[in-house]
């Protein structure tokens, strides 16, 4: 059995997805069982544990010949990230006390960076899980394209994506869920020993130019990318609710500055197969 967390969301949802298609069996480590009913009806066990919860996170990891786990998002952490630490030590208790035969941790494309930034949360994560026992994978993806989702509306009704990354004609790494969670899939499915870091992306870099040029064509109509200046994003960002900006301010520094990247060569840097389009399409366009 597979106990995997963050099925309610998109990465353990495919992760979830594909065990199940493969025969195989899931158990569904859910905060709020009631929110989890349709894996249930997929033929998934489900296990109520909350991310920070050691004791019941080791109850629900009992017994598992795989967990695949996940970093709760959290964009606006306080300052030395005390939420994502809590989550961390009780990840780690947990999987101390039950012992499954492997782990794949959800980790990210520039885990490795001494910068603090917002995928320091993840670095911290690395740092602990990686003192387990048994063999534990990292699996870091690059950006997720799904991310794009924060600008269909923008898109669609004024024919423009703010871009944060920049300048708009760098390509970036991006890599669709689907994929993401279709390699975690396949990596649980394997035998190592040790540590091992897989690095992540889709088919082709995303510029932001190309990405509007994608909006484009799967909206039909005109799209382009514009630069919210460096300038302007703290003021933004606490006007959108933000209490510390700093550290996503500081991880897109690392994308446009290429301080975020990958640690492996790039013929070393595994591919995935879903297009950007594909995703724009099911964000943008979902089936009614
Ligand atoms: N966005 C990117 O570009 C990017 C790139 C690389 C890595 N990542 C990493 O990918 C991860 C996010 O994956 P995702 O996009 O699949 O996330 P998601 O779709 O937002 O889903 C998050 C999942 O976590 C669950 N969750 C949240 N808080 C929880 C808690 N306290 N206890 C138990 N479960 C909880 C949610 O359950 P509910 O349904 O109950 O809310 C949901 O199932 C993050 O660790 C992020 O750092 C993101």
């Amino acid at each position: 059995m597979y106990a995997i967390t963050g099925i309610t969301g998109k990465v353990g949802g495919e992760v979830a997805r594909q065990l199940l298609a493969a025969g195989l069996p899931v158990r569904g480590v859910v905060r709020d069982t009631a929110r989890a009913g349709v894996w249930a009806e997929r033929g998934c066990e489900l296990a109520r544990a909350d991310m920070a919860d050691a004791s019941a996170l080791a109850a629900a990891f009992k017994g598992a010949k795989g967990v695949f786990v996940l970093l709760p998002p959290q964009f606006d952490p306080a300052p030395g990230f005390p939420e994502a630490r809590a989550v961390i030590a009780a990840v780690a208790d947990a999987i101390l006390k039950a012992s499954p035969e492997k782990v794949v941790c959800l980790s990210t494309i520039g885990a490795q960076t001494d910068e603090v930034n917002l995928l320091t949360q993840l670095t911290l994560m690395e740092q602990v899980l990686s003192k387990l026992p048994m063999p534990v994978t990292f699996l870091r993806p690059g950006w997720f394209m799904e991310n794009a989702a924060w600008d269909v509306a923008s898109a669609r009704d004024h024919g423009v994506i703010a871009s944060y990354l920049q300048p708009l004609e760098k390509p970036v790494p991006m890599v669709a869920t689907a994929d993401v969670g279709r390699v975690a899939a396949e990596l649980l499915q394997e035998t190592w020993i040790g540590v091992r870091i897989v690095e992540l992306e889709g088919p082709r870099r995303v510029s932001p130019n190309m990405l509007a040029a994608t909006f484009a064509r799967v909206l039909d109509r005109p799209v382009r990318a514009e630069i919210v200046e460096r300038q302007t994003w703290d003021a933004l960002f606490r006007a959108q609710g933000m209490q510390n900006p700093s550290p996503r301010m500081r991880m897109l520094d690392g994308f446009n500055a290429g301080w975020i990247d990958f640690e492996k060569r790039p013929e070393h840097v595994v591919r995935g197969r879903v297009e950007l389009e594909t995703v724009l399409h099911s964000i943008a366009l979902p089936p009614v």
